[in-house]
């Protein structure tokens, strides 16, 4: 797989530059730049890869990588997207020997059409006319073959098979956009859609029918964007899978979701420099980190319709259960429970996810950490967590004694014997999606098989 930053740098380049051309001349510096960027990254891109081409598509008025939707990407991938939608093209082929000047041309060719060419071909024809040689316009996907198969074929490794969550993955999109929309709100201090975060998170609940596994192959998805937003999403997706898992009811799960998706709104006012510094933080960043969750309580007590719960979420959240931690409260301040339970996720969340400047780590890992400091946390809701998630969480990918590949849809009541289903057999064949087998490692059945492997995505592992 490409590197996932320089790809991210090709992308935002595209969609920056577009954006740059609609408001300033041609060549201005702002558009410069972005041509020289989406070169610069292109020829990095392939000279990692030893590819000579990279595909970018887009299908359903989304941007596609890889056979994958780059989710976040949204906002800045509209423009691309409805570009390609007039041009009548499924995607850019961009080859080895691209050069600042073609991508130049092709910001030239989005100010032109204003509305759809005539057709792929006339498309076409017009970057021919500008000397374009290493941009090619690839058919909408829907009349070709290859491109479709390429979509299903590609579900490995935990990403978002663009092909089947058709319905999920609109909802982890706008997820996303909500955590994105209200940061941004949040920094230039106007309103926040509270009760648009909790309308998100009760589409979720609907659309999930009340099986997780597939938003946690959500969860695990590895985003391209500023990873405040995609730890947001996935800590509410956490914490909403272990409290439906205590049996919360759906309006309590809703808030429960709300305060995930807004516990960490207080980083929209710290400083990015600081936020998303790769190297160690010195004592006066980390005062100025730690200041998010003063900041994130304040900024929701401003807000119309937040509930208390999602107030006492953002304050407490890195407040321990043996009162370590910030921000300072009274010695006979208690956390809710709601506050308990996110404080868990969160932590689960941070470890087991890839940061520019650490791997991810297994869940195993996570909760030998978690484990070996519990003081820190509230027991009930360490406990609620590692029984809902098990040791192999539902929807990751194992590898079985016997050399099969399983997809985890299930903790079992033993933490390492999961409810799976075999995806691919022993020989590495991948088994037709209506023959494959369900199997619970917790039956008498199954006593002779084991989970070997936690399959960890490759940039992912541990
Ligand atoms: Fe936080
Ligand atoms: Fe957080």
């Amino acid at each position: 797989m490409s590197d996932p930053s320089r790809a991210e740098d090709l992308v935002s380049g595209l969609c920056s530059g577009l954006r740059h051309r609609m408001l300033y001349f041609e060549g201005h510096p702002e558009v410069r730049t972005c041509s020289d960027q989406v070169a610069r990254a292109l020829h990095a891109l392939l000279g990692e890869s030893g590819k000579d081409l990279f595909f970018l598509g887009a299908a359903h008025g989304r941007l596609l990588h890889e056979g994958r939707y780059l989710i976040g990407s949204t906002i800045l991938g509209r423009r691309l997207v409805e570009l390609l939608q007039r041009l009548h093209s499924g995607g850019l082929l961009l080859r080895a020997g691209l050069e600042a000047a073609e991508v130049a041309a092709l910001f030239e060719v989005s100010v032109l059409t204003r509305g759809p060419t005539e057709g792929l071909e006339a498309s076409r024809a017009l970057l021919r006319e500008r000397n374009v040689r290493h941009i090619e316009l690839s058919p909408p996907y829907e009349d070709v073959g290859w491109f479709g198969q390429f979509l299903y074929d590609r579900d490995e490794g935990g990403g978002v098979p663009a092909g089947g969550d058709a319905e999920l993955a609109p909802i982890y999109q706008s997820l996303f956009d909500t955590v994105d929309v209200t940061h941004g709100r949040a920094a230039s201090g106007t309103q926040i859609d509270v009760d648009g975060a909790r309308g998100t998170i009760e589409r979720l609940l609907g659309a999930a029918n009340g099986s997780f596994t597939d938003i946690l192959r959500l969860v695990r998805y590895p985003d391209y964007d500023a990873y405040t937003v995609g730890h947001s999403v996935r800590v509410a997706l956490l914490s909403v899978m272990v409290g439906q898992r205590l049996g919360a009811e759906p309006d309590f799960l809703i808030e429960l979701g709300a305060a995930g998706l807004l516990h960490d709104v207080g980083k929209a006012r710290i400083p990015e420099a600081i936020l998303y510094k790769t190297g160690p933080l010195d004592a006066d960043e980390r005062r100025t980190v730690s200041q998010h969750a003063r900041l994130g309580a304040q900024i929701l007590l401003e807000q119309r319709g937040a509930s208390p719960l999602a107030v006492a979420a953002a304050f407490g959240h890195h407040l321990r259960n043996d009162r370590r931690g910030y921000p300072e409260t009274r010695p006979w301040a208690v956390s809710h429970r709601v506050t308990s339970l996110i404080q868990v996720c969160d932590v689960f969340e941070a470890l087991t996810a890839v940061r520019p400047y650490k791997p991810a780590l297994t869940p195993r890992c996570a909760y030998e950490i978690m484990l070996s400091e519990s003081g820190s946390y509230d027991p009930g809701a360490l406990r609620a967590f590692v029984s809902a998630l098990g040791l192999y969480p539902p929807g990751s990918r194992v590898q079985l004694s016997g050399g099969e590949r399983a997809l985890v849809l299930a903790a079992g009541d033993d933490l390492a014997r999961p409810l799976v289903q075999i995806t691919h057999a022993a020989s590495g064949d991948e088994i037709p999606v209506a023959d494959r087998p369900v199997l619970d490692l917790g039956s008498p059945q199954a006593a002779r098989i084991s989970v070997a492997n936690l399959l960890l995505e490759s940039r992912a592992a541990a």
